[in-house]
């Protein structure tokens, strides 16, 4: 059986007001009646995969929990870092979690997946090479020139549908990544892996030995409450901090990519989110109380108060909470300069 590892740590700051800290992005029911870590765990409720191992920050305990027994899905374990240190060292203490020969499938909760049946195929084309050591990564064809995405060479065929991996370049300058869009044989990661736990572990100790030494060293000093796995703090305080894309994929041997046309989409700003959605007659995407006369274009979304608007066109609005954010279309990855000098 594989085993999947949902990664819910991130805080996702482009869609503030609605994605804060105590309440970040994979927590919020963004696409559907469900929370994006809900639909996550259920890509994976099926024949041929184990339950999940769950890495989430611990002050997320009870809603991670919540969120999955509702939505059917309850975890095997669920690891809770005292601190985040991003996506590497959370890999590794599920890889140190699970048994070494475990087929492990590392997934953001934080993406859309519209193909599910593509998702299982490329699941199953990778499987081979991944269970004679390979690590996997799934790669989606590239059309815009993300700087925010790790870019794939696709390499020789090795097996049906898996590429050896000739370069991975993880968030290029924007000049770079015009370069490999140009070039047409670079796919965009997809952030979701496919390996087995020792094979990770054994990457991550040739390249950051000092991660694999502090996670470690949580995972054995971690204390266990039923399900939940409670790594110590100061062990894992003192693990650096960096992506897996950084600190093991750029680095790895064996690498092999399996592009896949799944329908994938991160959700990254709002204007994604809009993209995405379904639109009435008008192009709009509203949701919750929104009283909308004569709009065209527009996504608005309250979780509390009511909004009302007239006449406007390609506008995003949200209000949450205290917060009401207003927009125009396109300028959505500005977000994180409000955030930035929310701060100062
Ligand atoms: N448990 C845990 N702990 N999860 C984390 C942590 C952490 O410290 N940091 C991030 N995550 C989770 C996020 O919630 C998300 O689901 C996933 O790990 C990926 O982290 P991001 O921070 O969203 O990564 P990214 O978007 O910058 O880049 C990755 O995804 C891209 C595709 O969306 C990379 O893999 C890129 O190469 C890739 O293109
Ligand atoms: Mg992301």
């Amino acid at each position: 059986l594989i085993v999947p590892v949902i990664l819910s740590g991130g805080s996702g700051t482009r869609l503030w007001p609605m994605s804060r800290p105590e309440m970040p992005k994979q927590l919020l029911a963004l696409t559907s009646d469900e929370t994006m870590l809900q639909l996550t765990a259920q890509r994976t409720n099926t024949d041929g995969f184990a339950t999940p191992i769950v890495v989430a920050g611990q002050r997320h305990a009870d809603l991670v929990e919540s969120q999955l027994t509702q939505a059917g899905t309850p975890p095997q374990a669920l690891i809770l870092e005292p601190v985040a240190r991003n996506t590497a060292p959370a890999i590794a203490l599920a890889a140190l979690v699970a048994q070494p020969e475990d087929v492990l499938l590392v997934m953001p909760s934080d993406h859309v997946i519209e193909n599910l049946d593509a998702f299982h195929s490329a699941i199953r084309a990778a499987l081979p090479m991944v269970s004679q050591g390979w690590l996997a990564t799934f790669g989606i064809s590239a059309d815009t020139p993300e700087t925010g995405y790790g870019w794939i060479q696709v390499g020789r065929e090795i097996a049906k549908g898996v590429h050896q991996v000739a370069r991975f370049v993880e968030k290029p300058q924007l000049e770079r990544a015009e370069v490999m869009l140009a070039r047409g044989d670079y796919a965009w990661n997809g952030g979701i892996f496919l390996f087995r736990a020792d094979r990770y572990l054994e990457e991550l100790g040739r390249h950051a030995p000092e991660m694999l030494a502090a996670a470690k060293e949580a995972v054995r000093t971690a204390k266990h409450d039923g399900k939940r796995i409670c790594p110590d703090e100061a062990a894992f305080a003192a693990c650096p901090s960096d992506s897996i894309d950084y600190a093991v994929m750029e680095r790895a041997d064996r690498v092999a990519v399996v592009p896949v046309a799944m329908g994938w989409n991160d959700v990254g700003s709002w204007d994604a989110l809009h993209a995405i959605s379904e639109l009435d007659g008008f192009g709009n995407a509203h949701r919750g109380e929104v009283l909308a006369i004569d709009t065209t274009n527009c996504l608005i979304r309250t979780d509390g108060v009511r909004v009302a608007a007239v006449g406007v066109q390609d506008l995003i609005v949200v209000a949450s909470g205290e917060d009401i954010l207003i927009l125009p279309r396109g300028r959505s990855q500005d977000v994180k300069k409000l955030i930035e000098a929310m701060k100062r």
